[in-house]
């Protein structure tokens, strides 16, 4: 049974049906062909007390009806469905009583990628594909490798020439084939380029983690609003800070809601959606700021920063995304490396969650927020911690200081202990 209807055109509005399993826009506008489902019929089979008598088991397919490919087809390893924490010892810290963390990096390859990589491959093997392909900074492809490791695929993916070797190492071991490509043009990402490149001319299917080149994937990461709502009894939080940098998990996050609101499961107190990218990569946090359209901005020309997941100098996704900000009230934050690395160090011995940088940023943009008075102490936020530390822990070890090294001498301990 599936209440998938048809698919459109985010750019020309052209339509698809679902039977065509179509992947690109045949007019190449690079538009993102937007998933629409049967609400009407869907309102008979999807309510709280349906879902929430569900076992809290299946990774996504627990909400099948929601996703765009065959769950039966799907890997088996429980991606999603990950904890809301609410850490007392760092909330009173920062001053944010009521902040839950969305614990993403307890996903199977370690970053919420997995939601996206669930449905997307589960997509390719209903559409009898044997190859599939990705151009990503790493966190993306290795969650690709781990799910076409898991089905039978081949996987090729393109990462940035800096790719971090955690990623690397990951990507490698599930036996993927893996390119480092380097830039030619600046502002254009030479990953994507090849990606398209050998799309055309092999066949392969493309399964990066955004929206123009692959519309299924885009719907795995809505689960988790899926889930924050129905873990704090159907209903939003005040405000959701998400990392950003191609802008998909942000558009996914604002369908989410649209579904939720749409099927009448949560009231239409929207939850603010708040973009978090790095400051030296900020092209969607510009837009917002400056009140423009996708089409007014402009790739950043070299983007830098340590939240390498961070580094897509295009937001692909960037139209739905701008649209949820604008719709729901929210904005866009720019944080600096040394915002996101105190971040990462507080995550870490406040709340004993061990993020890398990428994965950090929304931490620091609710305290850059509570500074600036957006949010109050007593507001409800939801930051997502979207990767886990262990993916970059060449650039965290820097960070943390020399290894003491010493004999079994209670001596030598006590220099240090008494310290
Ligand atoms: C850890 C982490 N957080 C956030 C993001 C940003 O997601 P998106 O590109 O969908 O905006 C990425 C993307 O690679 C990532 O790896
Ligand atoms: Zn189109």
């Amino acid at each position: 049974m599936s209440f998938l209807r048809e698919l459109v055109c985010s750019k020309c509005g052209r339509r698809y049906l679902p039977a065509e399993r179509p992947l690109i826009c045949r007019s190449r506008d690079l538009g993102r062909l937007d998933v629409v489902y049967d609400y009407e019929e869907l309102k008979e089979f999807l309510s709280r007390d349906a879902l929430s008598r569900r076992p809290w088991a299946g990774g996504v397919w627990r909400y099948w009806e929601l996703l765009p490919a065959a769950r039966e087809l799907g890997a088996p390893l429980n991606e999603g469905l990950t904890p809301l924490i609410c850490a007392r010892r760092l909330n009173e810290h920062v001053g944010l009583r009521r902040m839950w963390l969305k614990d993403e990096t307890r996903n199977p390859t370690g970053s919420f990628k997995d939601r996206s990589m669930a449905v997307g491959v589960a997509k390719a093997v209903e559409m009898r594909m044997e190859t599939v392909v990705t151009a990503s900074s790493g966190n993306a492809a290795s969650s690709l490798a781990a799910y076409a490791a898991s089905l039978g695929l081949k996987c090729y993916a393109f990462v940035p020439e800096e790719v971090s070797i955690g990623k690397a190492a990951q990507l490698l071991t599930y036996g993927a084939k893996l390119f480092r490509v380097k830039a030619v043009e600046e502002g254009r990402d030479p990953t994507v380029q090849l990606m398209l490149k050998a799309v055309e001319a092999f066949g392969w299917y493309p399964c990066p983690s955004f929206g123009p080149f692959n519309p299924y994937q885009v719907e795995g990461p809505k689960t988790v609003v899926y889930e924050v709502a129905e873990n704090l009894g159907w209903r939003f939080p005040d405000a959701i800070l998400v990392p950003t940098g191609s802008a998909c998990f942000l558009a996914g996050i604002w369908k989410g809601v649209r579904d939720l609101v749409e099927l009448g499961l949560v009231g239409d107190d929207l939850p603010k959606l708040i973009a978090v990218q790095p400051e030296g990569n900020q092209p969607l946090v510009r837009a917002v700021r400056g009140g423009l359209s996708l089409g007014e901005v402009e790739p950043e020309r070299s983007p830098r920063s340590i939240a390498s997941g961070l580094l897509d100098p295009y937001p692909w996704d960037g139209d739905a995304a701008i649209e949820g900000i604008r719709r729901t009230g929210g904005t866009g934050v720019s944080v600096s490396d040394a915002e996101i690395l105190d971040a990462v160090r507080l995550l870490a011995n406040r709340a004993g969650v061990f993020a890398e940088p990428s994965g950090a940023v929304g931490l620091a943009a609710a305290m850059r927020l509570r500074d600036e008075g957006f949010f109050d102490e007593s507001d409800e936020l939801v930051t997502v911690v979207t990767g886990s530390g262990l993916k970059e822990v060449e650039r965290l070890v820097s960070t943390v200081g020399e290894i003491p090294l010493i004999t079994p001498d209670l001596e030598q301990l006590r220099v240090y202990v008494e310290s």
